[in-house]
């Protein structure tokens, strides 16, 4: 597909097939965010593919939503803080900005392979760390649910400010 149009036609999918895409196609999802650019190339990130029921239900608890549960695996994205960049001029940290490239090549991705993906950060981040096996440094920044979409899925119409709104040339 055209990369334009592509972007055009990804959209939030909240309404999941129960089938599980195939190791193939899990394997083309993390590979698209494997080669996402990371600042000075640290790649600060980690990818948990959340897929047996216990770990399922595990995540699920920390973002109680029906059409969440729907899904029929979720790739969580973290955060190594100890590797991430940090910018010298005001200690600005910029692992949280490598792990949403990383989320958004993944969301593309899915797309591409006629999935559906949503970005996820309202999730509860006690129960969200309880769930996963994280390391001291590491924070939980975004959960994916992944899956087709359900056949009565209705992207909703897209609403964005228009270009006037949002950018200046100066
Ligand atoms: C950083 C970020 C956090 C988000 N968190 C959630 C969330 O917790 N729950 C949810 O249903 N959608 C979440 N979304 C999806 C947005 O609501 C959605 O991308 C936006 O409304 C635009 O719609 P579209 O993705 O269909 O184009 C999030 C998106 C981003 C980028």
């Amino acid at each position: 597909m055209d990369f334009l149009q592509l972007v055009a036609q990804r959209c939030s999918v909240r309404a999941f097939k129960s089938e599980r895409p195939s190791d193939e196609v899990i394997h083309q999802l993390i590979e698209a965010a494997r080669l996402a650019p990371s600042a000075c190339n640290r790649q600060p990130w980690h990818f948990y593919l959340i897929e047996s029921d216990e770990a399922k239900t595990a995540i699920q608890q920390a973002y109680p939503r029906e059409w969440f549960a729907t899904a029929p695996l979720y790739i969580a994205i973290t955060v190594h803080h100890d590797e991430e960049w940090v910018r010298q001029t005001d200690g600005h940290r910029h692992g949280i900005v490598d792990a949403s490239i990383a989320a958004e090549h993944i969301c593309l991705a899915a797309a591409a392979l006629g999935l559906g993906s949503c970005w996820v950060c309202a999730f509860d981040v006690e129960l969200c760390s309880k769930a996963l096996p994280l390391a001291a440094d590491e924070e939980p920044v975004i959960i994916l649910p992944i899956g087709f979409p359900a056949p009565d899925f209705e992207p909703r119409e897209k609403t964005r400010k228009p270009q006037e709104e949002i950018l200046s040339i100066i």
